[in-house]
């Protein structure tokens, strides 16, 4: 029971990785307040469901969840949306979606929770590999990944005088909506096209949602204790090419 009397905030709690994150958080005796779009599908926690593009939302909300629980010490920055396609193709609206999600929400969403945050609290951002290296043909979505990298190495220096600790995990493809649905929008079989991956993963198959959570429950946790500023990459020894 790692999490005994926690208290913490998952942003995108009702995607994949996100469920795997409040379920773990659940198991080991956390109080957590969940966000997203719609969270009427998550049980025994505190619902605060918004649009992280709504720059007033994402002020208040550390706040909220704070009172709502009696304080702050988790905030699981996962929320992201994936932008396709070079450059050429992108339009200002997939820039102020990609960075709005993917940057602005989690730098609002720090500002505002690190005054509430006392000794032993901790910020666990999800990044991608493709935030450290480059992958073909998503520059939005990869300088957005970059950002946020970068973002956890400024806070986790910042803040760690005051014993709060930003840690980012960075994993390559995870078996989630987010990567089955773009198989499906390229007319791919999604069951097939993760198959077909599995094969190009050292480990053997590309992650599941809890391969993920499991890596940024650690970082959230004591045993993390002595790391902050990290960038933790999970890509079963695939590497990016
Ligand atoms: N799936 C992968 O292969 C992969 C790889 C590396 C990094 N990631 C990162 O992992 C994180 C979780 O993604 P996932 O794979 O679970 O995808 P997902 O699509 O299942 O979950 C993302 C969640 O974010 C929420 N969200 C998006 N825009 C929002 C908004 N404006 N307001 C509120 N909520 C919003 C969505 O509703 C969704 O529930 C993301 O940051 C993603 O970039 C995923």
């Amino acid at each position: 029971m790692r999490f005994e009397g926690k208290r913490a905030l998952v942003t995108g709690a009702a995607g994949g990785i996100g469920r795997a994150i409040v379920a773990g958080l659940l198991a080991e005796g956390a109080h957590v307040a969940v966000t997203d779009r719609d969270t009427s599908a998550l049980t025994g926690v505190t619902h605060l469901p918004g649009d992280l593009l709504d720059p007033t939302f994402c002020d208040a909300l550390p706040a909220r969840a704070a009172d709502a629980l009696g304080g702050l010490d988790i905030l699981c920055n996962n929320a992201g949306v994936i932008t396709r396609g070079p450059i050429t193709d992108t339009t200002d609206a997939d820039y102020a979606l990609t960075m709005g999600v993917n940057v602005e929400a989690p730098f609002r969403l720090c500002r505002a929770a690190i005054p509430l945050m006392g000794q032993g609290s901790a910020i666990v951002n999800t990044s991608s590999c493709w935030g450290l290296r480059p992958g073909p043909d998503h520059p939005l979505y990869v300088m957005s990944k970059a950002a946020i990298a970068s973002l956890t190495q400024c806070l986790g220096r910042d803040h760690a005088h005051q014993g709060i600790r930003v840690n980012a995990v960075c994993p390559n493809e995870v078996n989630t909506p987010m990567i089955r649905t773009g198989f499906e929008i390229r007319g791919l079989d999604a069951d097939k096209a993760v198959e077909e991956l599995n094969a190009s993963v050292p480990i053997g198959r590309i992650a599941e949602p809890e391969d993920i959570a499991d890596v940024i429950l650690f970082l959230a946790s004591d045993a993390a204790r002595y790391m902050t500023g990290a960038l933790v990459e999970v890509n079963g020894g695939k590497p990016v090419i």
